[in-house]
């Protein structure tokens, strides 16, 4: 399952860091970014639907596709890697580094919780960026997904957008430098369930690796932070982690 080195290494680390991806999430039944979607989502990219461009041509196609993954979100349950992360942080302040725009990790109990790509649940005006606070998601979606009008601004009747990081977007930069410092002041990342590949999130691994931290992956399968890590644990998060958690005592 996990090897005694890596658990040792685990036990011996003083600032651990722990940066998930979409594959954290995966075993809670939301699908990854490389995962094939489902009814009208299987005819688009999520690389092209996330960005602005794609809400300035199809407002309501992109609304559309987050309210239908903030509906799934909400009858979603975080899974037994969020909960053994919250289980570990009763015991041990990890700092968790998310690109995941759920809230799985909150809703599991964790809190030093840095989203890097902003939240499913949080939406802002595409023009004046005032604060739009979301209701429950729609519960009646059909399952195959469908456009749906985004609301409008309460101040300046602009068209209200998600509150997430598009590509070719910015990140904040609180996040991104939260992020960085947690990344830096690390001696150890354990990169759960991201294929590595959207930057400058990706980047993570190799800014702590530059401090002299050890990097261990958990991931099924081979990714760009295979490259970066000393240790490959070829299986799921919501195996992994409890495995972990357990071995150290905190259960
Ligand atoms: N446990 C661990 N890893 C898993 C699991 C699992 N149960 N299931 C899948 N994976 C791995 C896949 O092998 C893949 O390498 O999770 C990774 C998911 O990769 P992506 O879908 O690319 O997600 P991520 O790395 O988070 O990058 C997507 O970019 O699209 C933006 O903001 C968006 O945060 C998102 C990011």
């Amino acid at each position: 399952m996990v090897s005694e080195p890596i658990i040792n290494a685990i036990k011996q680390a003083r600032r651990i860091v722990v940066f998930s991806g979409a594959g954290m999430s995966a075993e809670s039944g939301i699908p990854t970014f490389r995962d094939d979607w489902v009814g009208l989502w299987q005819q688009y990219d999520p690389m092209e639907l996330a960005t602005a461009e794609a809400f300035k041509k199809d407002p309501e196609l992109v609304w559309g596709w987050y309210e239908w993954r903030r509906a799934r979100l909400e009858q979603a349950q975080p899974n037994a890697g969020h909960l053994a992360l919250a289980q570990w942080q009763k015991h041990y302040p990890l700092t968790i580094i998310t690109q995941n725009e759920d809230n799985l990790h909150k809703r599991a109990g964790s809190y030093s919780v840095i989203h890097m790509h902003g939240s499913l649940n949080a939406a802002y005006c595409s023009l004046c960026k005032h604060p739009h606070p979301l209701p429950r998601a729609p519960v009646n979606l059909p399952l195959e997904g469908g456009r749906i009008a985004p609301p409008s601004c309460e101040l300046c009747q602009g068209l209200v957008r998600p509150g997430v990081v598009w590509f070719g977007e910015p990140l904040l930069q609180a996040d991104l430098r939260a992020a960085i410092y947690a990344a830096e002041n690390s001696d150890l990342v354990l990169a759960v369930g991201t294929s590595g590949v959207v930057q400058p999130a990706a980047l993570i691994p190799y800014w702590a690796k530059e401090k002299g931290a050890l990097v261990i992956q958990v991931n099924p399968k081979e990714s760009s932070i295979d490259e970066v890590s000393d240790y490959n644990v070829r299986q799921s998060a919501a195996t992994v982690l409890p495995y972990i958690v357990q071995a150290l005592g905190y259960n």
